[in-house]
């Protein structure tokens, strides 16, 4: 059963032009002119995303689909009268199906996501495909505070989030984040996907594939800010490009300025040098250790860590610590 999209007070603020207009605005008239990596996602950026997920170099994901079709039966510990699976950033939801698989208990689904139509496509699909499930998606932006429908509140859950979409957080964001999920109410476990520290030229073709999918997913940016606030970005002009930055462990991605150029932004004249970039994507990697800290910082426990044959990607299941 697929419930309607929620009412307007779950998605308060995060489709406003307003606030996307803001946004951008604060973030190109900044010293390093940076973009939130949260806006990368309209419809044809989720589209891109889930291209990128089936390139032979961006492994993040054919990793963390094997982990958990591996483990996801131990999860069932957790799994109580009237639970439901509550997903940050859900996406096409492809993961949470080994999940469903097995968790056959789960009384309902609740995929959040920030980009709305795709949200609403993939939580259809999984409604369809497991008819016995309440599947409620939200669209809500999770850097702020998540308000679910009232009936979940006090349910027991299981929150799930994967694809690594925690290393998009600098490291204090991804503590409060860990922090307002510690907080919410039923919250049995916590799921949470992390890519690892290794070899930077892994890395670096991850974020940089030689069929340019990843390019069109960061200048889609560009298209986006054109089409939704009318700005004259010549795509042309601005090239992709994915750094290893070591000293924060991260992957960055930036959009490099090839000539010294204006752009032209709701009225105002923004200028670029040649060689300046926008910093539009953070994807921090993790140790077990910096994973663990932080949790335990914020309450919770380290239950379970499961990892590949080759310790590319680990998937941790976080429990309340209630010391
Ligand atoms: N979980 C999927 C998708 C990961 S891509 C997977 O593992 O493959 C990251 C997802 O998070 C996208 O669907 C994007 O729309 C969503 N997202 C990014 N920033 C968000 C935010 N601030 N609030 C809610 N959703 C967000
Ligand atoms: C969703 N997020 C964790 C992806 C990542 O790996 O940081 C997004 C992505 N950016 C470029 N490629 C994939």
């Amino acid at each position: 059963m697929t419930m309607p999209p929620a009412p307007a007070g779950f998605d308060a603020g995060i489709h406003s032009d307003d606030a996307f207009a803001q946004s951008i605005l604060n973030g190109l008239n900044a010293s390093k002119k940076g973009i939130d990596s949260k806006w990368l996602y309209d419809a044809t950026g989720s589209q891109l995303f889930d291209t990128i997920t089936e390139l032979a170099e961006y492994y993040p994901t054919r990793t963390e689909l094997g982990i958990l079709r591996q483990n996801a039966s131990s999860l069932k510990e957790f799994v109580t009268n009237g639970a439901a699976l509550v997903e940050l950033g859900s996406g096409s939801s492809t993961k949470t199906r080994a999940l469903l698989n097995v968790l056959t208990g789960l009384q309902s689904y609740v995929p959040i996501d920030i980009s709305a139509d795709h949200l609403q496509d993939a939580a259809d699909h999984v409604a369809r495909e497991y008819s016995h499930l309440d599947v409620i998606p939200v669209v809500a932006d999770f850097t702020a505070e998540i308000t679910l429908p009232s009936a979940l509140l006090d349910a027991p859950k299981i929150v799930f989030f994967p694809g690594s979409t925690i290393g998009n957080f600098e490291i204090d964001g991804a503590a409060q984040l860990l922090g307002r999920m510690r907080k919410m109410a039923g919250v049995a476990a916590f799921v949470v996907g992390v890519d690892l520290v290794k070899d930077a030229d892994i890395l670096v073709r991850a974020y940089d594939d030689p069929k340019g999918v990843t390019a069109a997913f960061n200048l889609n940016l560009l298209t986006r800010i054109n089409r939704d606030l009318g700005a004259d970005f010549d795509l042309s002009g601005f090239k992709h490009e994915a750094r290893w930055v070591a000293d924060h462990k991260r992957i960055e991605m930036h959009l490099v300025s090839q000539v010294a150029q204006d752009v032209l932004l709701l009225g105002q004249k923004i200028h670029f040098a040649a060689g300046e970039t926008i910093h539009t994507e953070n994807s921090h990697k993790y140790t077990p250790d910096l994973l663990e800290r932080t949790a335990r910082q914020q309450g919770w426990l380290v239950h379970q860590f499961w990892t590949d044959a080759n310790s590319l990607f680990g998937v941790a299941v976080l429990t309340p610590y209630k010391g």
